[in-house]
């Protein structure tokens, strides 16, 4: 849970690059692909999805597990680099982005199942929130790949994405997105 400190200090953080941004006289609009669980950067058409080894500081998990799979097992799909890879939590966790500009933005989430040591994703049941919205409670995938979107209005300045897993299961994450949407 995020206090009111580390709210503002976001804010804060977010005004500066904000600041920094605007004396280079060009401002991002907040745009995180992450290839969750990878060592490589991904790319999918012209987009690059960054390893999330790169994000440790908007991912709260000390205990996530990096899993990989075989690509043969994958049937070659536009986004099938970002199948190979998961991020696997034992334990709620949480991913802070800090948000430049407020309004609506776009969270799509990619689950894609697969076997990893004693980790069999099939069988995770976990739950998903945004800020306080639940996006996904207590789901159990279906058949792969699922895609889930949805549109959150962000009004302050981060947005928190959180992944709980039901009692005795875990939670997985192969692929996520958030980004403006004017
Ligand atoms: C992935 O891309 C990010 C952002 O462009 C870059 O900072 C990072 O060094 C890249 N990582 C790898 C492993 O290439
Ligand atoms: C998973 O990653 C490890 C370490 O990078 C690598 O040695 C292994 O071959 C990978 N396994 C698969 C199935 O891709
Ligand atoms: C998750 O796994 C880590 C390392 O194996 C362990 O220390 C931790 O207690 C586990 N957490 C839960 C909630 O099972
Ligand atoms: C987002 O919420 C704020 C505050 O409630 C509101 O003023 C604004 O119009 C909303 N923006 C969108 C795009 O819905
Ligand atoms: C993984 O779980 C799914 C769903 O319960 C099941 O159909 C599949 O056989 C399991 N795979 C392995 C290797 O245990
Ligand atoms: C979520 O709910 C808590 C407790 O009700 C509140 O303190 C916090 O400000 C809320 N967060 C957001 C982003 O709305």
């Amino acid at each position: 849970m995020m206090n009111i400190y580390s709210c503002e200090l976001l804010i804060l953080v977010g005004s500066i690059l904000c600041l920094v941004c605007v004396s280079l006289k060009y401002v991002p609009e907040d745009n995180y692909l992450i290839d969750c669980g990878s060592s490589t950067n991904s790319s999918v058409g012209d987009r690059v999805f960054v390893a999330d080894q790169s994000y440790s500081d908007v991912l709260s998990a000390p205990h996530s597990i990096s899993a990989n799979t075989s690509s043969d097992s994958i049937s070659s799909t536009y986004d099938s680099a970002l199948y190979q890879t998961a991020k696997i939590f034992n334990e709620s966790f949480y991913y802070t982005f800090p948000i430049k500009k407020p309004g609506r933005h776009w969270i799509r989430l990619h689950f894609y199942p697969f076997v990893y040591r004693n980790y069999n994703l099939s069988m995770a049941k976990f739950s998903v929130s945004a800020q306080n919205f639940t996006l996904i409670r207590e789901y159990r995938l279906e058949s792969p790949p699922i895609v889930k979107e949805y549109s959150v209005n962000v009004t302050s300045g981060s947005l928190v994405l959180t992944f709980t897993p039901s009692v005795n299961s875990f939670a997985f994450i192969n692929a996520l997105e958030v980004f403006f949407t004017p």
